[in-house]
C-alpha cells in the first residue's frame, strides 16, 4: 500500500527540500584540469575540436595554473608537446623535457597547486605509439624502462602525483620500484587502470599531437566490451601499488565506475575525456542542449556512479558555477 501514503514528489517540491535530500555533491576540489604544454613563449593556441582549451607555452600555462588554484580546483594534469619526437621517446624522460620544465615553473610560481603528470610515451614517439615498437607492436617490458624514467624525472621536477596512462602490464610496479629507489617513496601513483581503446580520445590526439601513425592502440588499451577484465586490471594495479585508480572514459563506462567503487577501497578517479567534452560543447553550440546543465549533469552522474575525483576539461567552468 504505497500510494497515497508515500508521495515521492513531496521532497521535490522546492529547491530547499531538493537541496536537503540531495545525495551527490560537486565541489571544485574534486576536479582535475588537463592542460597541454608546448614549447615557445606567449603561445596560446586554441585546440579546434576543444573550444576553450589551448596548447600553452610554459609562461602561459603558469597563468592558467594560477587561475585554477584561485578557483579552488583540485589540481591539474599535464600533457607535453615536445620540441621534437623520436623513436625512443627521449622527450618523455629528459630532465629538461617540456613537462619537467613546466612542473618546475608551476611549483615556483603557484606552489599551492597540486600537479599531476601524465606518464606516457605517445606524445614523444615519432610513430605516436605509447611505447617502444618492435616488429610492428609495442614491446611491453622494454617500454617499462621509459615509463619508470619518466615518472622519476617528473617526481624530481616536483610532481605531486604521477599518472601512467600507457596500459603496459607491470608498469605500476616498475614505476613504484623506480620512485622508491630514487628517494620518492612518498610520491603517489594514480594509475589509468582501466583505460579503453576509445573513439572518444579523438580531439585529445589533435591537442597532444599524439595520434598513432600506423595501426591503433587495441593491442594495449582495453576492449570496450569487457567489464570483468577491467576489474582485473584494477585489482592488479592495486596489488602493484597504485594509490588511486582511474577508469577512462567516464560517461560511457559508469557501470564500471560503480563496480569498482563497490569492490575496491582505494580512491576512484574517472576521466571525462576530450570526446565527451566536445560532444556537449558541439551540441550546445548548435543550440541543441544547454551547456551548463549538460556539464553539471554529466559530472554529477560520474560522481553518483562512485568516482571521487574527476579529470575534466569542464573543471574551470564547473568551478565557476558552483
Ligand atoms: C595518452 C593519453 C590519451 C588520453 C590521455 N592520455 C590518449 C590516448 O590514449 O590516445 C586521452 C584523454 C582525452 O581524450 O581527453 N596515452
Amino acid at each position: 500500500m504505497a500510494y497515497p501514503i508515500h508521495r515521492m514528489r513531496r521532497l521535490r517540491a522546492t529547491e530547499p527540500l531538493r537541496s536537503l535530500v540531495r545525495e551527490t555533491h560537486l565541489a571544485p576540489s574534486q576536479f582535475i584540469l588537463p592542460l597541454f604544454v608546448c614549447p615557445g613563449e606567449g603561445v596560446r593556441r586554441e585546440i579546434s575540436a576543444m573550444p576553450g582549451n589551448f596548447q600553452l607555452s610554459i609562461d602561459e600555462l603558469v597563468k592558467d595554473c594560477a587561475e585554477a588554484a584561485s578557483l579552488g580546483i583540485g589540481g591539474v594534469i599535464l600533457f607535453g608537446l615536445p620540441e621534437s619526437k623520436d623513436e625512443v621517446a627521449s622527450g618523455a624522460y629528459a630532465e629538461d623535457g617540456i613537462v619537467q620544465r613546466a612542473v618546475r615553473a608551476i611549483k615556483r610560481e603557484v606552489p599551492r597547486l597540486l600537479v599531476i603528470t601524465d606518464v606516457c610515451n605517445c606524445e614523444y614517439t615519432s610513430h605516436g605509439h605509447c611505447g617502444k615498437v618492435v616488429n610492428g607492436d609495442v614491446d611491453n617490458d622494454a617500454t617499462l624502462e621509459w615509463l619508470a624514467a619518466s615518472a622519476v624525472s617528473h617526481a624530481r621536477a616536483g610532481a605531486d602525483i604521477v599518472a601512467p596512462s600507457d596500459m603496459m602490464d607491470g608498469r605500476v610496479a616498475a614505476i613504484r620500484k623506480a620512485l622508491d629507489a630514487a628517494g620518492f617513496a612518498n610520491t603517489p601513483i594514480l594509475s589509468y587502470a582501466a583505460k579503453f581503446a576509445s573513439v572518444f580520445y579523438g580531439p585529445f590526439r589533435e591537442a597532444a599531437e599524439s595520434a598513432p601513425q600506423f595501426g591503433d592502440r587495441r593491442s594495449y588499451q582495453m576492449d570496450p566490451a569487457n567489464g570483468r577484465e577491467a576489474m582485473r586490471e584494477i585489482e592488479l594495479d592495486i596489488e602493484e601499488g597504485a594509490d588511486i585508480v582511474m577508469i577512462k572514459p567516464a560517461l560511457p563506462y559508469l557501470d564500471l565506475i560503480r563496480m569498482a567503487r563497490d569492490r575496491f577501497d582505494v580512491p576512484i578517479a574517472a576521466y571525462q575525456v576530450s570526446g565527451e567534452f566536445s560532444m556537449i560543447v558541439a551540441a550546445a553550440r548548435n543550440g541543441w542542449l544547454d551547456r551548463d546543465r549538460a556539464m553539471l549533469e554529466s559530472l554529477t552522474a560520474i560522481r553518483r556512479a562512485g568516482a571521487s575525483i574527476i579529470l575534466t576539461y569542464f573543471a574551470r567552468d564547473a568551478a565557476r558555477l558552483l
